[in-house]
């Protein structure tokens, strides 16, 4: 590929499997893109060793633990970490904070999240129990913009799972965990290859 690769910085506190399948995507020669820092909040999150283990660059930014918002400190030392790696796009992988300042001017309408329902529906924390407990046939996930809103940005993609009779939260989580995979490698594939217009709450997908 001879093209400039999109920078991409992820931001995650658990677990971490969205951003090894970005990682994984991105060591494809094919794949426009490449992951050059993950930034956490939580010094314990198993992120950081998916981290270690493809040998991508991690930072643990502090923030007073089990509150939704991020000091706008903490937003400060993201904004710089994201310029010291050239950052183009920040993705937001399982990152339980709520971003209000600094890095939502800095990278306006460069920061991506994924939530784990069709959006606008069961927005919020535990997505996959609030469809169940709803009786929801079916759910999925959400690749969307982040502006000032709470999981209300500009869907980019969204991708379907049929909630079965026998499903448990624990099931469908399993399920909606591999269309994430594949939706968000595609969302940032598609951003990076700058094919993504916002037109208004739209985003349309050109070429
Ligand atoms: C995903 O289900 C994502 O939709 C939500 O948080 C979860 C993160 O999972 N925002 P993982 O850390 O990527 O395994």
């Amino acid at each position: 590929m001879t093209q400039k690769r999109c920078n991409v910085a992820v931001l995650a506190s658990g677990t971490g499997s969205n951003f090894q399948a970005i990682v994984e995507a991105c060591r494809r020669d094919d794949y426009p893109a490449r992951v050059v820092c993950l930034v956490t909040d939580n010094p314990d999150a198993e992120a950081l060793d998916i981290a270690r283990r493809f040998e991508v660059a991690a930072h643990v930014v502090h923030a007073a633990p089990k509150k939704a918002g991020l000091p706008e400190p903490a937003e400060t030392k993201i904004v710089s970490l994201c310029a010291d790696h050239s950052v183009d796009l920040v993705a937001l992988a399982g990152f339980m904070r709520i971003l209000s300042g600094p890095l939502l001017s800095g990278f306006e309408g460069r920061i991506m999240n994924i939530h784990p329902s069709l959006l606008p529906s069961f927005k919020g924390l535990h997505a996959a129990k609030q469809a169940l407990d709803y009786g929801a046939k079916v759910t999925g996930c959400t690749v969307h913009f982040v502006d000032r809103t709470v999981d209300g940005g500009a869907i980019i993609l969204q991708a379907c799972v049929e909630v079965a009779d026998g499903d448990d939260e624990e099931s469908l989580l399993q399920k909606i965990h591999e269309q994430e995979y594949r939706t968000y490698v595609r969302a940032i594939e598609l951003y990076a290859l700058d094919r993504l217009r916002i037109q208004g709450r739209r985003v349309m997908i050109a070429g």
